[in-house]
């Protein structure tokens, strides 16, 4: 009875801060800190989606920067211009309904993923008919939503300069006191945001202590962020994570957690997100998909927490889809901050009211 929730909720938030912080349940995220016994996970590579419509997905994920990689019926593989041998598998839903399939992480090595295959419910296959081919072991979790893990599979040449579409010749910038570019044009054309690769995705979730237990217990998941309800500083809602690499910095968010709303019934993805090269890309990026017809959700602006210059779309089926650029990076000596909700951008457009909504799935 959820709308029991909303209304004890509503009532709750209106009684002074020292009586509701008493009545409300502590809901704290606990410590959490990387140990040897938890599978570690290396990166992401990619994520597997159905959409109604293959083929206006299709022209979608050209407009939005992607390249494909191999395509069968029914089946199509995109990739970034990065090592993994794509970031993006798009099928066609066999009952017109979009879904997302879940997240592929690369685990570290043979052991890691020997590890991971003793976990409960590990469910393993060979990806001899993807490119790179490789095995991927498939979690499917109590909520309804799914998690891959993949080794052996065969990495991509990165070509030695750094492909666009967009960009003819750039840099280095010229700053009030240091003008380094002399002589030298930027010189940019028109053209889609080509995409470096998948960099984060983030749920939001009606299970959420569960759920992120079971994330950070098994695997190497750390928080970057924890963020606090503003009227109940004892409710944590939601928490960016990125993988804790020991010495080596990774990106300040590669999997964020958000705990539902009461009226929220079942765990929906909010966001993918993929890496281009700059702010001009973005900029660029953005004129290309709207003089193509797409919808823009949020953007382009600079984020608070991870710093990246933003820009959100929808894709054809309604799910948003982000291009980001400039992400902060973390290692082990960067502690977990904890504040209170705030604003997610220093500028750009104001945030759309249902920003937090699963949206309009088609
Ligand atoms: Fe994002």
């Amino acid at each position: 009875m959820p709308w029991i929730f909303s209304i004890l909720f509503k009532f709750l938030s209106k009684l002074p801060r020292f009586l509701r912080e008493k009545i409300m349940p502590d809901m704290l995220i606990p410590p959490i800190s990387n140990n040897p016994s938890k599978v570690q996970l290396a990166r992401l590579g990619h994520v597997y989606f159905e959409h109604p419509d293959l083929d206006k997905f299709s022209a979608f994920a050209k407009d939005f920067g992607f390249v494909e990689a191999q395509k069968s019926p029914g089946k199509i593989y995109f990739r970034g211009y990065g090592k993994d041998p794509y970031v993006y598998v798009a099928s066609q839903s066999k009952d017109s309904k979009p879904r997302f399939r879940g997240p592929a992480f690369v685990v570290a090595s043979q052991a890691e993923f020997e590890k991971a295959t003793k976990l409960p419910g590990a469910l393993v296959r060979s990806l001899d008919d993807a490119p790179g081919k490789g095995k991927m072991i498939t979690f499917n979790r109590p909520d309804g939503t799914f998690f891959h893990i993949i080794f052996d599979q065969e990495e991509r040449a990165i070509d030695l300069e750094e492909p666009s579409a967009t960009h003819e010749q750039q840099g280095p910038f010229n700053k009030p006191f240091d003008k380094p570019r002399r002589g030298r044009f930027q010189r940019y054309h028109q053209g889609p945001a080509l995409v470096h690769k998948l960099g984060h995705f983030g749920y939001v979730v009606p299970d959420f202590d569960r759920e992120l237990a079971w994330y950070t217990d098994n695997f190497n998941f750390v928080p970057s962020d924890i963020l606090y309800h503003w009227d109940f500083s004892n409710m944590d809602v939601l928490t960016f994570m990125h993988l804790d690499l020991g010495e080596e910095y990774s990106d300040h968010h590669i999997m964020f957690m958000q705990r539902a709303e009461p009226h929220v019934k079942k765990t929906f993805l909010h966001h993918t997100s993929y890496e281009v090269a700059d702010f001009d890309t973005q900029l660029i990026g953005h004129e290309w998909l709207a003089k193509k017809g797409w919808k823009s959700v949020w953007g382009v602006g600079r984020h608070v927490l991870g710093s990246q210059i933003f820009d959100y779309w929808a894709d054809p089926s309604g799910f948003k889809i982000e291009h980001y650029a400039d992400g902060d990076l973390v290692n082990k000596d960067t502690p977990t901050q904890r504040d209170v909700v705030g604003p997610f951008s220093v500028w750009g457009p104001e945030v759309p009211k249902d920003f937090g909504d699963k949206g309009e799935i088609a």
